[in-house]
């Protein structure tokens, strides 16, 4: 139980993206394995990405791409614990090992990146009922810590974890051309999930205090955005905002918030409701060109990783050491910048953001300009 001296929000506080953090969740890289296919892949894979699945699906990831990945995570971790912050890691797990349930059969994942399934709000710890089956069981990974955080006071939720059949997903829209997908991404009628269980990655979603952002994306669909609305109630907005972008997937590379009234967006993936935040008194600018070449290896994720930041407070920022357009940019815009290399890291698919999970902030719920509907 907590001790008399402890109130929830010492122990899990975090309603946006920019209050001076205070602890963290950062993922681990150890017992990582490479996915088996599954329906959902169809559309994200690039060719290097597909050939690299079909090479070592079901096994652990090759110990070169693991190993520099591991000491770029442990550097984060030093910094961060060096700037006062409590860094807290998840159970390693052996990602490797094959399960069925009813309905599927697969291997997992990894424990890399708690911001696509763990989602704080307040004193609650929502686990995101994500939809690909190789993380079906990555919540195992977080259950020490999540208890640890249930014990000392925090609220921990288990949206509905979908069943997977074959229901949730589009097997029409994956066996269209990938012009035809495109198509349809962008006009936002269709996606890589049904609508036949609710289904939401962590990382969809963007905090602004009262207001929460969700992008409907290749894992998050309409009916996981209204368990979202409907399970926060009526201190939170749930908004739904899009982009121009025929493969979404994870909203942290597309709208970064980085102060009150400032926040990063996407040049090629601009906002579709970019009126709307202007006229809340955002400033959207957008974000400086990454500088990764395309040749490297990246699983799940594009160059755009750059904008993956982690904002530290309304003055500090975590950048890649190798970002110093970004970097340049985000200090033209009044910030103290801290390089950190994380390349090996970008190859798993995220960057600082996606890697972290904010358990902590200063501050409180608050109002910023968003008019209630
Ligand atoms: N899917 C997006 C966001 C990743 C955090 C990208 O690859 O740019």
């Amino acid at each position: 139980m907590s001790s008399p001296s402890t109130t929830d929000a010492d122990v899990a506080n975090s309603y946006n993206e920019w209050d001076p953090l205070k602890e963290a969740i950062v993922g681990c890289i150890e017992g990582a394995a490479v996915p088996q296919w599954e329906p959902s892949f169809e559309v994200d894979l690039t060719l290097q990405c597909r050939d690299f699945l079909q090479m070592y699906a079901g096994s652990p990831f090759p110990r070169e791409l693991v190993e520099p990945a591991a000491k770029e995570l442990e550097e984060f971790c030093r910094i961060l614990t060096a700037e006062g912050i409590t860094v807290r890691r998840p159970d390693c797990v052996d990602f490797s090992q094959p399960y069925s349930t009813p309905d599927f059969s697969a291997s997992g994942l990894y424990a890399a990146m708690p911001r696509d399934i763990l989602l704080a709000i307040g004193n609650e710890i929502i686990e995101a009922p994500m939809a690909w089956r190789c993380r079906f069981f990555e919540h195992r990974a977080y259950r020490s810590l999540m208890k640890d955080y249930l014990r000392r006071g925090a609220k921990w939720t288990t949206a509905p974890k979908p069943l997977m059949a074959d229901e949730l997903y589009d097997f029409d829209y994956l066996a269209k051309s990938p012009e035809e997908r495109e198509k349809l991404a962008l006009s936002r009628s269709k996606f890589a999930v049904t609508e036949y269980e609710p289904c939401f990655d962590a990382a969809d979603v963007v905090r602004f205090g009262r207001d929460i952002f969700v992008q409907r994306s290749l894992t998050t669909n309409q009916l996981g955005i209204l368990w979202l609305q409907r399970h926060l109630g009526d201190r939170f907005r749930v908004r739904t905002v899009s982009f121009e972008d025929s493969k979404p997937l994870h909203i942290d590379a597309s709208l970064v918030p980085l102060r009150p009234g400032l926040a990063l967006t996407c040049p090629i993936r601009p906002c579709h409701q970019a009126e709307g935040f202007k006229k809340a008194g955002w400033d959207l600018v957008e974000a400086a060109q990454p500088t990764l070449p395309n040749s490297w290896k990246m699983l799940f994720a594009s160059r755009w990783l750059s904008m993956n930041i982690l904002v530290l407070d309304p003055q500090r920022v975590v950048v890649e050491a190798q970002e110093e357009p970004l970097r340049k940019q985000l200090e033209d815009l009044g910030f103290e910048t801290i390089s950190i290399p994380f390349r090996h890291v970008y190859t798993f698919g995220g960057s600082f953001h996606c890697a972290t999970c904010d358990v902590r902030r200063e501050g409180q719920l608050e109002d910023y300009g968003f008019p209630s509907e």
